[in-house]
């Protein structure tokens, strides 16, 4: 549209977040040609800053894809030159009134288009949608509010939250993030299920044996120990990033892709959920280690930590749905910082063939020998199945072998970051990727009462070695249903 304008509006413009992902992913999307003709990038935050100085600490978070170096830095500098600073508090309606001043010179007669990004602290939500609202909202276009998590700490504070901000926004204004549905193999989850006729025939409790979530990072809280000690692992990872994947994988065929049908199945998925139990859930806390003269800390080495602290910085749990499709099969989660490898994957365990004409084939690891699809969300992009296979030669001797999509090696691209798709559906209104509010309740629904568990009985974490694979718990709580966690790290499916 040649006379409409979009302002995007950073909240909080020195922050991590907002130098890491928000100003690279704006320009990601403006080399591929995929903002708007009329767009500009305003950075708001209370410092001081001049445009010339907000333009040189954008540029040193810019960088060009490996595959797209030409013209890269021609690229930069026109964009640099859409990129504009406005200083002011975060609870003035004066200031933001300023703001509106400039983004309609700015705009020059045009419809006018706002999108808000908060990347701001939790506590100043709601301050800064009220300002925004009152005073720098579009007059003729629409405006519209990114937020990221923490929403709230539980079901009622998040539910306030909600409801302090549709004082000022109604439903459709609010794009919530989950930036893991920002992730390709996390979109393409869809595409797998729905794409093939072979995966969703097979989708189902009579097929499928356990399903497992896996999220697992090799450094720990450096540095964000203040703000990760008042939610823990469970919060930051599980009741949110796991959950989506897994509304993701076991919702029901939706009835068009159009956001309000996808989110409509996740909703109806999270809600035949049970909420989960204290006994299905191990929590762990990650204690120093030494290795190789190197001496790494344990969490609450950390000066932003308080002494003492039971905040868990690893949680395992299983998770059940009651409905036809899942009545009785396990779905793990498991998500740890400090840990020995920075991974993130679903794996789906299948039934043994009945009566397998190849037992005695197989030695005497039987068990292992079921069918496993594992989707690599991250790093190494790729998804593959184990498949049965007979070992060339005389003898009837099987193994496991993968049938392999290994992304680096069938794509050349580069993958996008999950920020460059997010901010590009949330400029063209695209709202299938964002939690709507009835989603987050229900999500939360499932996780409020174990935490206030935890929390009231102050369960002691089961401490484990900076690097180490994590608490044995999670392998006891698997026992229990009956599910050995895939070995990760024993497979490195061939390329
Ligand atoms: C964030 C969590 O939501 O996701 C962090 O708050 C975590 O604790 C991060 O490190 C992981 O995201 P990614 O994209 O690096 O896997």
């Amino acid at each position: 549209e040649h006379d409409s304008t979009v302002s995007i509006i950073v909240v909080g413009a020195s922050g991590d977040l907002a130098k890491k992902k928000i100003f690279p992913a704006l320009f990601a999307l403006y080399y591929e040609d995929c903002l708007p003709k009329h767009f500009t990038v305003f950075g708001y935050a209370r410092s001081k800053m001049t445009d010339a100085e907000l333009r040189d600490m954008v540029s040193r978070t810019l960088t060009c894809r490996i595959d797209k170096r030409e013209n890269c830095s021609e690229k930069m500098e026109q964009f640099l030159k859409r990129c504009f600073y406005h200083s002011g508090q975060y609870d003035s309606e004066k200031n933001f009134a300023e703001l509106g001043t400039k983004l309609r010179d700015h705009e020059g007669g045009r419809v006018s288009n706002r999108l808000f990004y908060l990347s701001i602290p939790p506590n100043i939500f709601t301050e800064v949608v009220k300002c925004a609202s009152n005073s720098a909202s579009s007059a003729n276009g629409w405006t519209r509010v990114i937020v990221e998590k923490p929403f709230g700490r539980d079901a009622e504070s998040s539910a306030a939250l909600t409801r302090d901000l549709k004082q000022y926004l109604v439903e459709d204004q609010i794009f919530r993030i989950d930036h893991y549905l920002g992730k390709e193999l996390v979109e393409n989850l869809s595409v797998l299920r729905f794409s093939n006729l072979i995966f969703e025939p097979l989708w189902s409790r009579q097929y499928i044996r356990n399903v497992q979530f896996i999220f697992s990072e090799d450094f720990g809280t450096e540095g964000r120990g203040g703000y990760f000690d008042n939610y823990g692992i469970i919060r930051d990872i599980m009741q949110n990033h796991l959950l989506q994947i897994l509304a993701l994988f076991a919702m029901e065929t939706p009835v068009s892709l159009d956001a309000e049908d996808v989110r409509n199945e996740k909703v109806k998925v999270l809600r035949s959920m049970k909420p989960l139990q204290l006994e299905n859930v191990v929590v762990g806390q990650y204690k120093s280690h030494t290795k190789g003269g190197v001496t790494y800390p344990a969490y609450t080495d950390d000066k932003t930590v308080p002494k003492g602290s039971l905040t868990p910085t690893f949680a395992a749990a299983a998770l059940f749905i009651n409905n036809a499709r899942w009545d009785g099969v396990p779905f793990l989660m498991k998500a740890g910082k400090a840990l020995h490898s920075k991974i993130a994957e679903i794996r789906v365990q299948f039934r043994h063939v009945p009566g397998n004409l190849f037992n005695r084939s197989f030695g005497t690891d039987l068990d292992r020998a079921t069918n496993e699809l594992v989707i690599r969300v991250q790093p190494d992009e790729g998804i593959y199945l184990k498949i049965n296979n007979k070992v060339p030669g005389l003898a009837m001797r099987l193994d496991r072998s993968n049938l392999n999509l290994h992304y680096a090696a069938r794509y050349s691209k580069e993958i996008p970051d999950a920020y460059e798709r997010l901010l590009l559906d949330a400029i063209e209104g695209e709202r299938r990727l964002f939690i709507r509010s009835d989603e987050l309740d229900a999500a939360w629904a499932l996780f409020t009462p174990v935490l206030k568990e935890l929390e009231e009985k102050k369960v002691m974490p089961e401490f484990y070695p900076y690097g180490s694979r994590g608490p044995v718990g999670a392998h006891y709580l698997a026992a229990r249903h009956n599910v050995q966690w895939g070995d990760i790290s024993a497979e490195h499916p061939q390329v």
